[in-house]
């Protein structure tokens, strides 16, 4: 048997930083994401899972090449994870194929753990049950439990195994509202996601830590009313406001975690000078460099004009809000 899923990345705005579990990647905080498929560029993940009835060990296959080290590893831990949770024991080939823009930057762990929820989902006839595939999705990568969904999503931190999933919010038509990524480093980070957050849960001066992880669920229930209004300025505001809260916590972990260039400077106060002007563009990072702006249709131009003459600028997707993960017909050979 074969099952194919496409999934995509998605951009938090009330962000996932720190696990109380670990192991089950059960989060501190409640997180709040928009699915994102892109305009400019395609931002696909694609996995295939083919059955190999005699087979004692998993393989995996990346871009067209077997994978034997860390993809591998990640990918059969993840695999095991399921296997338990579903009792499903056939071993698999994994094939997969990211049409992501070379060198972006973006990771990409979102749409590829949830490309293989929805696979795995789908060998075991369960494509219809959300709450499993993102439990099942969360267990490769904490975000990739939003990706299964489409639109505007929020995960619930829960306590347990069973109660930690995403669910939607409005779905991918409620609002036709644009991130703009600047592309302004292909490094990959020095320190990962999932070590930085442990860091910042140990490190970081209790009261930031604690005061982070209390407000999750305020900003959540502020941005989702913004989004129900559609109101670009509110939501925006509330946005930068989370992030701002994110980077004081990444800048007070010991190490320092500070992801940011001068070109993400550059660029974020090239956004707050077109606000100046009256141009609803809001802007915030991930847990990198890169910087994701918000905004509507009509000013994507003239963002994305200004924002090309930063220097160090590598380049420019353009992204509407997209569909949750899916299984597709074409299978990678
Ligand atoms: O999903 P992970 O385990 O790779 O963690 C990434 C979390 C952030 O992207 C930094 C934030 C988020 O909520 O997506």
């Amino acid at each position: 048997m074969i099952k194919t899923a496409l999934s995509h990345p998605n951009k938090a705005l009330v962000i996932y930083w720190g696990n109380e579990n670990d192991m089950l990647r059960i989060p501190t905080r409640s997180s709040l994401s928009i699915t994102l498929q892109g305009i400019s560029h395609p931002l696909d993940y694609i996995v295939s899972l083919r059955t190999m009835p005699s087979s004692k060990r998993d393989k995996v296959i990346i871009d067209g090449i077997e994978d034997k080290g860390e993809i591998y590893s990640h990918f059969v831990h993840h695999l095991a994870a399921m296997r338990r949770y579903t009792g499903f024991k056939e071993k698999v080939e994994v094939t997969t194929r990211k049409s992501f823009p070379v060198g972006s930057g973006l990771a990409g762990s979102a749409a590829s753990a949830s490309a293989l929820a929805e696979a795995f989902a789908g060998l075991i006839g369960k494509t219809a049950d959300t709450r499993l595939k993102s439990i099942m999705a969360r267990r490769g990568s904490g975000s990739a439990s939003r990706s299964v969904l489409g639109g505007f999503v929020i995960w619930q931190k829960g306590n347990s195994n069973d109660s930690s999933y995403a669910e939607q919010l409005f779905n991918e038509h409620h609002w036709d509202l644009r991130n703009v990524i600047a592309i302004v480093s292909s490094n990959p980070k020095k320190i990962k996601s999932i070590e930085g957050m442990k860091l910042s849960k140990k490190t970081c001066p209790e009261q930031l830590y604690s005061g982070f992880v209390g407000v999750a669920d305020r900003h959540i229930k502020q941005i989702s009313t913004a989004l129900s209004a559609r109101d670009i300025a509110k939501l925006g505001a509330f946005y930068e406001k989370e992030n701002y809260l994110f980077r004081q916590v990444c800048l007070k972990t010991i190490p320092p975690l500070d992801y940011w260039t001068k070109a993400t400077n550059d660029i974020l106060d090239k956004v707050s000078d077109l606000r100046n002007e009256g141009i609803t563009a809001y802007a915030g990072t991930d847990a990198g460099p890169n910087v994701h702006i918000f905004t509507v249709p009509k000013h994507v131009e003239r963002v994305i004009r200004t924002i090309q003459e930063a220097e160090e600028i590598l380049d420019i997707i353009h992204c509407r809000v997209g569909e949750g993960s899916r299984l597709i017909e074409e299978h990678l050979t």
